[in-house]
């Protein structure tokens, strides 16, 4: 009998503050005009000091459990895609792992820049359709607004802070995701990077002075590459699952640039109406763009159960890619589940947990 991997829960997180461009227009030389004619983004949303990759992360993670009704100990998987990872390790998955309770669950992060939540989505898929695993979730986390040049109007009008989440669940029912290509191709490298802090070019008085832990961007090269590969994926993608672009309901793209979006639709002869944009208000969020539209689409009731959708973006890398699946809906249980209040015993228990390492600690000294 085959296995499917079902979306099954879904949540968002974002910070209060709002950056609007009429602020950065006080902030660097830009200005509204220009922001919104040549990206669609009127406003961002930024971290706040308490805010970090993982707090947006778990808040997202908790709500999409709650949605999915699933307590945190049944989670087998938790992958994190990120590309402002609160550190290089331990890795933000555990961080999240951590402070929601999932005590039988594998945690890692993955990096594949703006791709990496498809890159994501689709190793919990398979490893649910290997029967390896049968509750996982899969996050887009950032918080970009830390590695931005905020003198920088090239790069710094374009990046947003936020967090999403899919649970994804094991069935025997046909749906969930049909099909995913991952692409890359690392010879344009450099034409989005962030060149320091890693082994490299490790942290220095130097590295800092030059601005090198911050985000560097050949912004039309880019352009260029991304409106070549989000077509493409898609029709991959859609081959790939015996689809045809006519039996999409819905595509929601990574939100990078209105313009880059246009330009794929119509590529695809695809209505823009039946395209989910909300760059506007989040500009480019990254790994976090495509659940946040998710989320979105399913509140304003544009994406319904059922209904054939394709996830598809590009980033970093480079990479890019694009996943097909039939929306589905929360599994039915039998008791209802709030995630939210394992926040506490979460906490608790990590207390605990490090109190006892750190009294094994001493009795191990003592006793040697
Ligand atoms: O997740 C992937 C992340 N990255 C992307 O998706 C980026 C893809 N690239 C883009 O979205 C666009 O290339 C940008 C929005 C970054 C730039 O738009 P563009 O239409 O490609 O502008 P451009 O780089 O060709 O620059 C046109 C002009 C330049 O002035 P000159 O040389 O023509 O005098 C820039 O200096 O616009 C100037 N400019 C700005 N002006 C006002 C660049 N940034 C700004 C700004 N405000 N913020």
């Amino acid at each position: 009998m085959s296995r499917f991997a079902h979306v099954t829960g879904w949540g968002m997180a974002i910070p209060e503050k709002i950056l609007t461009n009429y602020d950065l227009s006080e902030m660097v030389d830009t200005n509204h005009e220009w922001i919104v004619s040549r990206t669609g983004i009127v406003e961002r949303r930024v971290a706040n000091d308490e805010e970090t990759t993982a707090s947006l992360a778990r808040e997202a993670a908790l709500k999409a459990l709650e949605i999915a009704n699933l307590k945190p100990r049944d989670v087998d998987l938790i992958i994190v895609a990120t590309s402002s990872p609160e550190h290089i390790f331990p890795a933000t998955a555990c961080l999240v792992q951590d402070q929601i309770g999932a005590v039988r669950a594998g945690a890692f992060d993955l990096s594949a820049a703006c791709t990496g939540f498809i890159y994501a989505l689709e190793i919990a898929t398979q490893l649910i359709r290997s029967e390896s695993i049968a509750n996982a979730i899969v996050i887009g986390a950032e918080t970009l607004s830390r590695f931005v040049n905020w003198k920088d109007r090239e790069t710094c009008v374009l990046f947003g802070d936020g967090a999403g989440a899919f649970v994804l669940q094991a069935s025997d029912e046909p749906g969930g995701v049909i099909s995913t290509v991952m692409r890359s191709d690392g010879s344009g490298g450099e034409l989005l990077s962030l060149p320091a802090g890693g082994s490299k070019l490790p942290a220095s008085k130097e590295t800092v002075g030059n601005g090198l832990h911050y985000i560097h961007m050949s912004g039309r090269e880019v352009f260029r590459f991304a409106t070549k590969v989000m077509s493409q994926a898609t029709l991959d993608a859609l081959a790939k699952a015996h689809l045809k672009i006519d039996d999409v309901n819905l595509i929601i793209p990574h939100q990078a640039n209105l313009r880059i979006i246009n330009m794929a639709a119509k590529n695809l002869d695809f209505p823009m109406e039946r395209v989910y944009v909300n760059i506007d208000h989040y500009g480019n969020t990254s790994t976090a763009s495509i659940p946040i539209a998710t989320c979105e689409a399913i509140q304003n009731g544009k994406l319904k159960p059922g209904d054939k959708v394709v996830f598809v973006g590009f980033g970093a890398g480079l990479t890019w890619g694009a996943s097909v699946a039939e929306w589905s809906k929360p599994f039915p249980t039998e008791r209802r589940v709030y995630p939210a209040r394992y926040r506490l015993l979460a906490r608790i228990r990590s207390l605990l947990l490090r109190w006892v390492r750190r009294i094994e600690g001493w009795i191990w000294g003592n006793l040697r």
